[in-house]
């Protein structure tokens, strides 16, 4: 095999590099048929490739066999404290057809995003992709999220416990939302997580429901449990989530965006009741399929959304340069 030349990306390797992501798509395609078909088509990849080449500070490597490119990857900052001082691929951001060779891409990639003092590198690589993720984890990285998605199906369901049901929220549940609100930052500031992000306050979280209760793009429901509010979830469309973007965006998909059960409450069902009352509100407003995600050291969501049949579409990788 002739070797493989290794420089930085340029506005002329965009066409090609968009085809490498439409074949990548199409590859992946066949073990996740609920991504959007939209992407095998190569003017759409060379659009998507387009705009993470034009994302402020952005910046990547090609790899040129024989003339032709046979691998890519672009990064750009996100401007959040959230993430530290970031790279980001993201779902757009890489494709090569032999594996290995992305090992050559992040290292000619990671030299500038290092150089530039970025050290905080975040990856999203196709799930289904064995060989991509060995190459990744052989770069230093590890999983730290899961994309997930399952098609708008109902669920089949098991019998609630007796005295817990599953309900619409209404304004006067607007004191238990708002509490409840607080639990996921402050469960993925334990351990295993530790990230928690900024934890909200109470008061704040009472003042955005006030507003946002009756918001008819949001269903929100809550799970009651001796007429007590023990839990939440919501359901919006995907377009309402800054995540899952571009190949990782299903058509027609509804988001399970949010939910929370308080910790007394945890582990009984609730969970599970809530998540289903999601799934059903996508199916009845018509989405195809439904699309969730999580921390993979979130040992609850993590163990929660798969028995509710979502399956990974793309897995978020983190490696932080230093030690
Ligand atoms: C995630 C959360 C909402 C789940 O609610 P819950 O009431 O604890 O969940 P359930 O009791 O309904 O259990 C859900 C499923 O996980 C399974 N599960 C729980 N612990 C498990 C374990 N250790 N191993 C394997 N499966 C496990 C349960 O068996 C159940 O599946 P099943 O109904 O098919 O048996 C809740 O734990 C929570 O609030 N966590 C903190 C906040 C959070 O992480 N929110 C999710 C944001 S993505």
């Amino acid at each position: 095999m002739s070797p493989v030349e290794i420089r930085p990306f340029e506005a002329g390797d965009l066409t090609a590099c968009g085809a490498l992501l439409a074949q990548r798509h199409r590859r992946q395609r066949l073990a996740q048929p609920l991504l959007s078909p939209r992407f095998e088509a190569p003017e759409t990849a060379v659009a998507e490739v387009t705009a993470a080449f034009k994302a402020p500070d952005a910046s990547g490597a090609v790899a040129i066999r024989a003339g032709v490119p046979v691998g890519f990857v672009l990064g750009a900052p996100k401007t959040s404290p959230l993430w530290g001082p970031n790279i980001w691929v993201e779902a757009a951001g890489q494709a090569a057809t032999d594996a290995e060779t992305m090992r050559d891409l992040y290292a000619a990639a990671a030299t500038r995003w290092v150089d530039e003092g970025r050290t905080a590198h975040y990856v999203v690589v196709p799930a289904d992709d064995q060989e991509l993720v060995r190459a990744w984890f052989r770069l230093g990285f590890g999983q730290q999220h899961a994309h997930a998605v399952r098609p708008a199906t109902k669920l089949d369901t098991k019998p609630l416990a007796q005295d817990l049901t599953v309900r619409r929220a209404t304004r006067a549940d607007i004191p238990d939302l708002a509490r409840l609100d607080l639990e996921l930052p402050t469960h993925q500031g334990l351990s295993p997580t530790f990230s928690a992000g900024r934890i909200g306050t109470v008061e704040e979280s009472l003042a955005d429901w006030a507003d946002d209760i009756d918001n008819p793009e949001y269903a929100t429901f809550v799970a009651v449990r001796d007429g007590t509010v023990i839990g939440s979830a919501i359901g919006c469309a995907l377009e309402k989530s800054s995540s899952h973007l571009g190949p990782a965006r299903p058509d027609n998909a509804g988001f399970l965006g949010y939910a929370a059960v308080f910790p007394p409450a945890r582990g009984a069902g609730a969970g599970r009741a809530l998540g289903t009352a999601v799934v059903d509100w996508a199916v009845d407003s018509g989405f195809d399929c439904v699309v969730t995600d999580w921390r993979v050291t979130n040992l609850l969501s993590s163990r929660t959304w798969p028995r509710l049949g979502f399956t990974e579409t793309f897995l978020r990788l983190h490696r932080t340069i230093g030690y």
